[in-house]
């Protein structure tokens, strides 16, 4: 399965993906890890783990009415020539339009650091912690075009504690995104993913 993430930050989610399959937990292979920020980390882990690193700077798009449209059909050049099977954003801080959505429908996962549908958007966690919520926790899902709206894939719920801040929760939290992602990953390349409608059921394992 040829994989590609979308980073535009730290990279932890990817490095989960990338520890996963060197462990040969998941079978497949990341052939392109794609930024729209020179300096991320994410870019130094690839580069680390000696996968292609490619930095799509959006400036050159930046003012034009359709700067979004035109920034993703630049990012689909580089998925197609690495013939890009799943897209991973982790992390990617950028709305993502039809022109990616529609190529990659049912082929792009997000992470999301909300037990979805709660709290889609940014702040999630001091949102979790201000509503009062005893549990938060992390959705993967496939991508559509509301955002944070798609197909749910898997979640994992932790605890809000009482003395929590939205960086101990994010923390708890992220321990389980790094736990989930590489595994949606995994049940993909499987193919044991199927939709029908919002739903996506996991198929029967390997006998
Ligand atoms: C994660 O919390 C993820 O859920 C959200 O952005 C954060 C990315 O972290 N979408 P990292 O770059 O993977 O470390």
């Amino acid at each position: 399965l040829r994989v590609a993430v979308l980073a535009s930050g730290r990279g932890s989610n990817l490095q989960a993906v990338i520890d996963a399959i060197e462990a040969g937990r998941v079978e497949a292979t990341i052939v392109a890890v794609i930024s729209n920020k020179k300096d991320a980390l994410a870019l130094e882990r690839a580069r680390k783990h000696g996968l292609p690193d490619v930095f799509v700077d959006p400036k050159p798009f930046a003012g034009r009415p359709d700067s979004r449209v035109a920034y993703d059909h630049a990012l689909l050049d580089v998925l197609r020539r690495h013939d890009v099977e799943l897209v991973l954003l982790a992390g990617y801080m950028k709305i993502i339009t039809a022109v990616l959505i529609d190529a990659y429908a049912n082929r792009m996962m997000n992470i999301h650091p909300s037990l979805l549908p709660s709290f889609p958007g940014l702040d999630v966690q001091k949102k979790a912690i201000d509503w009062g919520c005893k549990l938060a926790g992390c959705t993967v899902h496939f991508v559509t075009e509301g955002v944070d709206e798609g197909p749910i894939i898997l979640q994992a719920a932790v605890p809000v504690l009482d003395g929590d801040t939205p960086d101990t929760l994010a923390a708890r939290i992220l321990e389980q995104e790094h736990r989930i992602y590489p595994r949606a990953v995994e049940l993909f390349a499987e193919g044991r993913l199927r939709v029908e409608g919002r739903r996506v059921f996991i198929d029967g394992g390997k006998p």
